[in-house]
This record gives structure tokens, C-alpha cells and sequence, in this order.
């Protein structure tokens, strides 16, 4: 039996974006430009490639400015119009969702992703649902959610999305704890946050990207504070992998992980060097540093 078909994604932007203060004082950190798209934009593209059809964003306070950019920009069309910038205007009325796409929840205060992702129970309801971090964003094709979309219709259940680190490097991540493999394909038993690279159960990290099933809602209900005293979705998630089959999918896609000042700088450069209006530049530029 095929599984129950995936449509909605859930988006959380109710985060402080401490990391990269104070720019992400007065401006979202989903919406921190990337040569010259927000972050957000990048995500919702990868959504509708993957056939998700339905975002849903959980947002918080001073997060206006998202619900915003998926809307109609009235005065600044018609200026486009009236000056005959054609090509800039499709540019940015391409931002602008199909009406009743993008479904929006509030997270009144930002108690962890775990948290975030509880809010959006009812708009998700009972169906299996994807979740993006858009601080993370596909650094190329085909996508980190299409990637998961297709485990997803191969072997339903819950599937997360992670990529090989250096042995080194575990500490940083969420860990994933295999139980057998087939291709890149690892069925899990559990998962391990941050662990001291001696204890790690593997060198596979866990990426913003993830596919669960709605049971994960009532573990989230009453799941307590974990690390950083924040609700922590990995810790509902470790209780589902003794429940649900479990998977992770080996991502072939590249990945930037924007959420830190070095890897934000790093995605601009990747980018732009990808592109044919700004790379030749960039790369001349870079040439003479
Ligand atoms: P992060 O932990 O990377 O984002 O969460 P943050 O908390 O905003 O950033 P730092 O750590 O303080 O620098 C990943 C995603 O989850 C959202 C964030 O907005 C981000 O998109 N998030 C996080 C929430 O929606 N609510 C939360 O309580 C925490």
C-alpha cells in the first residue's frame, strides 16, 4: 500500500536568530538575503518542486514582515509598471504564493522548535506533513524535500534528512544512531544530540529537513524542556523511532546552513558564484583579494 500522500510543510520563523544579531534585530532572520532572495524564498521554491503544495508558517512577534513578502507589494507593481521594468516586476510577482497556499500560525513565545512545530497541530491535522528550517537551504538541485518526498514515497513512516560530517565535527550536530543500510537509505533506532565524537553512534548529522507522522503532535504535547531549557523536537522525535519505522536519507543535495554568520557568508558566495549575472563578477573580485 502506498503511503497517505504528503502535502502540507511546515516552516517555523519564530526563532530569535541570535546568532546573527543585530541584523536580525528588526529584520527576520528567514528573510536575510541571499544574493537576492530572502531564505525564505529559497524554501518555499524547494516546497513546490517537491510537490508540496501547502506551506505553513509559524511565525512570532516582529515576524511580520514574512507574511508580507508573500503578498501583493500594490504600490511597488505599479511603479514597476509604470516605468516598464517588465523583467524586475515578474521577478516580483513570482514571490507571490497561489491565494490559500501559505497558511499562517503564531508561536507566542519562542520556546524551541519543538514548540514551533506543536503550534501548527490543527492546520496540519492527521496526516503525515514535512517540516523545512529555512536557515538551511538546498545549495542545488534536485532539493533537500525532494529528496525526502521521494524516500518518503518509497518507504513511508518518518524520515529525516542528514549528510556525512568529519568524525570531529559531531559535537555540533544531532546525531543519528543506525540500524542497517540500504543505499542511502539508513533505517535508525534513535538519534543522539550533540555528542562527543568518541560517543557518537555515527557521523551523519541531522539537517533541517524531515518527514513525521502526526503522532509526533502528542509526544510534542507533553514533551519537556530538553537542551538550552528549550522544547526540543529531537527529543519527541528519539521517543517515535521506538514506535514508527524510522529512516534517514543520505542527501545528495548540497546544503548551507545560513543560520551562523560564516555559513551566511558562505552561501552568498556559493550562489552568486552559481549565477551568470553576479559569478563573473565575483569571481574577478574574489581573484584580487
Ligand atoms: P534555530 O535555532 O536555528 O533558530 O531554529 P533561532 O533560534 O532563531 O536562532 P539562534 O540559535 O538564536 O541563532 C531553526 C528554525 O526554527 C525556528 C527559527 O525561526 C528557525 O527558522 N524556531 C526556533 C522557531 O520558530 N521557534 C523557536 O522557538 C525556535
Amino acid at each position: 500500500m502506498s503511503p497517505k500522500p504528503l502535502r502540507k510543510v511546515v516552516i517555523p520563523v519564530a526563532g530569535l536568530g541570535t546568532r546573527v544579531l543585530p541584523a536580525t534585530k528588526s529584520i527576520p532572520k528567514e528573510l536575510l538575503p541571499v544574493v537576492d532572495r530572502p531564505l525564505i524564498d529559497y524554501v518555499a521554491e524547494e516546497a513546490r518542486r517537491a510537490g508540496l503544495a501547502d506551506l505553513v508558517l509559524v511565525t512570532g512577534r516582529g515576524k511580520g514582515a514574512i507574511e508580507d513578502y508573500f503578498d501583493h507589494a500594490f504600490e511597488l507593481e505599479e511603479a514597476l509598471k509604470g516605468k516598464q521594468k517588465n523583467e524586475i516586476l515578474n521577478d516580483v510577482l513570482a514571490t507571490v504564493p497561489t491565494a490559500g497556499t501559505v497558511t499562517y500560525t503564531r508561536q507566542q513565545a519562542p520556546l524551541g522548535l519543538g514548540h514551533a512545530v506543536w503550534c501548527a497541530r490543527e492546520i496540519v491535522g492527521d496526516e503525515p506533513f514535512a517540516i523545512a528550517l529555512p536557515d538551511e537551504i538546498s545549495a542545488g538541485a534536485p532539493g533537500l524535500l525532494s529528496e525526502l518526498a521521494e524516500a518518503y514515497a518509497e518507504v513511508g513512516g518518518n524520515i529525516i534528512a542528514v549528510e556525512e560530517v568529519p568524525n570531529e565535527e559531531t559535537s555540533k550536530y544531532g546525531v543519528i544512531s543506525p540500524k542497517g543500510r540500504r543505499g542511502d537509505l539508513i533505517e535508525i533506532d534513535g538519534m543522539v544530540e550533540k555528542p562527543k565524537p568518541a560517543d557518537a553512534p555515527s557521523n551523519f548529522r541531522i539537517i533541517g529537513r524531515y518527514v513525521l507522522q502526526p503522532e509526533i503532535f502528542e509526544l510534542l504535547e507533553t514533551q519537556e524542556r530538553g537542551a538550552g531549557g528549550e522544547i526540543q523536537l529531537t527529543d519527541s522525535m528519539m521517543t517515535l523511532t521506538d514506535r514508527q519505522p524510522f529512516h534517514a536519507r543520505i542527501c545528495a543535495t548540497g546544503i548551507h546552513d545560513c543560520g551562523s554568520k560564516l555559513g551566511w557568508l558562505k552561501a552568498n558566495v556559493d550562489m552568486a558564484l552559481k549565477r551568470d549575472d553576479v559569478g563573473p563578477g565575483l569571481t574577478d573580485f574574489l581573484k584580487s583579494v
